[in-house]
């Protein structure tokens, strides 16, 4: 077989080389759609040690160098259909429009560069130009491979760039004898190219290669609706009585024998006939055989509205891209049609079917399996794109329950360890180390919950497997305290720089408020996940943010309760000075909101929730619910700010 070679293919001894494969456990971070029964149900499984085996949908928050060996243990050999919109060169891929919404439907946007971790999954992927693609196209395939169930399909969805290059790989991956088709898509219409001074035909079509995992991968026939042209050129006939149209077909074969054909004398004409004496019969007591007068060869009639239409070609030209002022269109520079994904999904999935898409960029795979009642799994490195998926899937009606999750801090559990080493006691004070240097503090020894310090301020450093919650706060305030005035360390400070990867819903509010009893000035800094990135490193752009802070107002009658949002506020690095400058009211930087009304400390749960739309720009800021039992209930509030970050505030109430 012919075989495409690039740098990096081939280890030193000469074997091909193979993905990463460590499975990691995706964790559950957010529930949204599922009724109070369900959670109970989950959480009784949950204190038995059961699993629930209801299926959920799941959006996965992660690179697809884990995700994909991650969901190995419990899906491989397991989907149905994969579809792949791979990112290509272009640098932006993981830019983004982000829009500051003002009134009914005028907007400020600016360009959101790519965050520090989606610069380097492009490094990955682009680093060493084409051979670095070719790996990571190799690699991204041959995981897909195992998932893929024996009655599977793959369509790999790409363009002039590198088409040629990745079907070869493609060939090697699922072999040619499964290579089903190269189908042209029409993305778009010649437009002044030439006029731009090109010296080549427009480009207007993508490619999806498409193979079967073997030769039973389910094949739906797809066909479309005659042209008017095919049907005023082939159906010409009417029948008198019935008004119906119809074309006359061939019965005959030409060089028959051979073929096994019957040879018989029908209606006086002695032929090789498709079809055997008994059906030719049949075919004529129901009026379907014509013979136009004696001696004529007979011929049979087809009618127009018996026809299922005009077979599927490889050439697509009836499906247009997302247009502006599209429906379905959500703002995402590479958008793909739910036409698109409707038609590869209806052809090589069942009802039911599992439906993976890694690249799920503005969520158009989820969407139309969500509508075609298929499961799915989807996965983007774009917090963005997350964001944008989960809000265009609660516009679908009756979207049923799905999770959104991440390997949070499984993935940072093996980078401390490949970092800092296998000693525990070593591995955690090394880490801190370098925590701490990128925070530009100095470590501080002889205390357990302070690590640091910074322009006089104390820094405590979170654990890399837990999120900071109320008990910590505790901890470092009474730490803190004691320490106050004693000792050369001792600071001379009343702040606390509290740094953590992610931090307990009920943390905020009440922490701030011991805090302030203590007369501490407490600060909450998130650790970004670029710190997992060695180059970033290197470079020293390491930004560490404050919490968004979010304000709400709290009214209760009788068991209604009535949540009001007040005031907002986001890290502000990330927003260019002069949008921030228009930007007047708080509420301008919230794109969507959630509560759940009766957290039980398990993951959050969206039962309740208001986002901007294009239909429907405006954001409702309060939200009702009624309690049908008295008791004490944790309400949580999570807001997602414009660019796609998280903040949540807990309060609890009586009933
Ligand atoms: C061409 S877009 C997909 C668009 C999508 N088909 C749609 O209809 O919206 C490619 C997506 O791949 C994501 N991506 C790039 N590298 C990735 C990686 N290593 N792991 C997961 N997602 C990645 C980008 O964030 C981007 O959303």
């Amino acid at each position: 077989m012919v075989e495409l070679a690039w740098e990096g293919k081939y280890d030193k001894s000469g074997k091909k080389t193979a993905p990463l494969k460590i499975p990691l456990p995706l964790q559950t971070v957010e529930t949204i759609n599922e009724s109070s029964q369900e959670r109970q149900k989950s959480i009784d499984l949950f204190l038995h040690r059961e699993h629930s085996t209801a299926w959920r949908n799941r959006l996965i928050w992660g690179d697809k160098k884990y995700v994909l060996p991650s969901l190995l243990p419990e899906f491989a050999g397991k989907i149905n259909m994969v579809y792949i919109d791979p990112p290509f060169d272009t640098g932006e891929d993981f830019s983004y429009t982000a829009r500051v919404p003002d009134g009914e439907d005028e907007v400020e946007s600016f360009l959101k560069e790519p965050s520090i971790i989606e610069q380097k999954a492009w490094r990955d992927t682009w680093g060493k130009g084409l051979d670095s693609y070719l790996q990571w196209m190799w690699e991204t395939l041959l995981v897909l491979r195992d998932l893929m169930h024996p009655d599977g399909s793959i369509y790999v969805h790409l363009d002039w760039h590198v088409s040629h290059y990745v079907k070869p790989i493609c060939d090697e991956v699922f072999s040619p004898e499964n290579f089903r088709n190269e189908i042209v898509w029409k993305r778009t219409t010649a437009h002044s190219h030439a006029k731009q001074g090109t010296v080549h035909y427009a480009r207007v079509h993508d490619v999806l290669l498409f193979y079967g995992n073997s030769e039973s991968a389910t094949w739906n026939q797809p066909y479309v609706q005659h042209s008017d042209k095919y049907v005023e050129s082939t159906y010409r006939s009417v029948d008198p009585e019935t008004g119906r149209y119809y074309a006359l077909g061939d019965l005959t074969v030409t060089n028959g024998g051979p073929k096994g054909n019957p040879k018989f004398k029908f209606l006086g004409i002695e032929r090789y006939w498709r079809y055997n004496k008994e059906k030719m019969m049949k075919l004529l007591e129901a009026g379907k055989i014509v013979q136009a007068s004696p001696g004529a060869v007979p011929r049979l009639k087809r009618y127009l509205d018996e026809s299922p239409g005009t077979e599927v070609s490889s050439i697509w030209t009836d499906i247009s891209p997302v247009g502006a002022q599209a429906q379905e269109r959500v703002g995402y520079a590479t958008q793909k049609p739910e036409a698109l994904l409707e038609r590869i999904m209806t052809v090589s999935t069942r009802e039911s079917d599992l439906v993976l898409d890694c690249f799920v960029g503005s969520g158009t795979t989820a969407i139309v399996a969500e509508k075609l009642n298929r499961r799915w799994i989807a996965c983007d490195l774009s917090k963005f794109a997350i964001h944008t998926t989960r809000k265009r899937l609660l516009s679908v009606t009756n979207v049923k329950p799905f999770v959104i999750q991440n390997l949070g801090k499984y993935e940072r559990q093996i980078w401390q360890a490949a970092e800092f080493g296998e000693s525990s006691e070593a591995r955690v004070q090394s880490y801190r180390q370098f925590v701490l240097q990128l925070y530009n503090a100095t470590p501080i020894v002889g205390y357990s919950w302070l690590h640091g310090i910074r322009s006089g301020r104390m820094v405590h450093v979170g654990a890399v497997d837990s999120p900071i919650a109320p008990g910590d706060v505790t901890q470092i305030l009474t730490e803190f305290r004691k320490a106050i005035g004693t000792g050369t360390d001792a600071p001379r400070t009343n702040g606390v720089d509290v740094l953590g990867w992610d931090f307990a819903f009920e943390l905020n509010e009440l922490a701030k408020q011991q805090a302030s009893q203590a007369k501490v000035d407490l600060r909450f800094l998130r650790i970004p996940r670029d710190v997992l990135d060695k180059k970033a490193v290197e470079q020293g752009d390491i930004k560490f943010f404050e919490l968004g802070s979010l304000g709400v107002d709290l009214k209760k009658k009788g068991r209604k309760v009535s949540v009001e949002l007040t005031d907002f506020v986001i890290p502000p690095d990330d927003v260019p000075q002069d949008v921030q400058k228009n930007i007047t009211h708080w509420s301008q930087w919230i794109d969507y909101i959630g509560v759940d009304w009766d957290n039980r400390s398990d993951t959050f749960h969206n039962e309740w929730q208001s986002y901007r739309s294009r239909k429907n720009p405006e954001l409702q800021t309060v939200a009702n619910h009624t309690y049908q039992e008295s008791g004490q209930y944790l309400i949580v509030v999570k807001v997602v700010d414009i660019l796609g970050n998280d903040t949540t505030k807990s309060l609890k109430v009586q009933i």
